[in-house]
């Protein structure tokens, strides 16, 4: 989330703003990754929903240390389910709230969610991903 975040700001302002919270209630911990880049498209949202396609603005130059799976974020939409979370990945931008998910049916097929409402944030990205509270030290969700 940092890195994507790091490229978003990076292609469009002088002055990147990355911010990275900790937000512990109800048994979670809500990590939130924010930035100031253009904001991610509500197309690229839908195509990261898509586990058939891979989806990078970056396949032009993909190293060992910067995209190189291309599939990051596919992969997040899947932990909060696999680590026993019913709660959704939350997208913010372009005045869009996105929650989206994906789980298992009893088929073992696997089921995306995406359901959308109005935000605020206009300027940037937010990202916010829940995890189980005890996946994160007490001391460390203070800092
Ligand atoms: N913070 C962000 N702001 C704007 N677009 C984003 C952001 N995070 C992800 N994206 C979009 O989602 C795509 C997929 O991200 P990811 O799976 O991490 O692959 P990669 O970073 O290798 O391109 C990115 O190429 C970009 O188009
Ligand atoms: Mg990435």
């Amino acid at each position: 989330m940092l890195d994507n975040a790091l490229d978003a700001a990076e292609a469009t302002t002088p002055n990147p703003e990355i911010s990275l919270a900790l937000a512990p209630a109800d048994g979670l911990v809500r990590v939130t990754v924010t930035d100031n880049g253009p904001g991610m498209p509500a197309e690229v949202v839908e195509q990261l929903l898509d586990f058939g396609n891979n989806v990078s603005d970056k396949a032009s130059y993909r190293s060992p240390t910067r995209g190189l799976q291309g599939n990051a974020f596919k992969t997040l939409i899947g932990i909060p389910y696999a680590l026993g979370v019913a709660e959704p990945l939350v997208i913010e931008a372009h005045g869009t709230r996105h929650e989206v998910g994906a789980s298992l049916d009893p088929g073992g097929n696997v089921v995306i969610r995406h359901d959308t409402s109005p935000s605020t944030r206009t300027v940037g990205t937010a990202v916010t991903v829940p995890l189980p509270a005890g996946l994160i030290r007490a001391e460390d969700a203070g800092r």
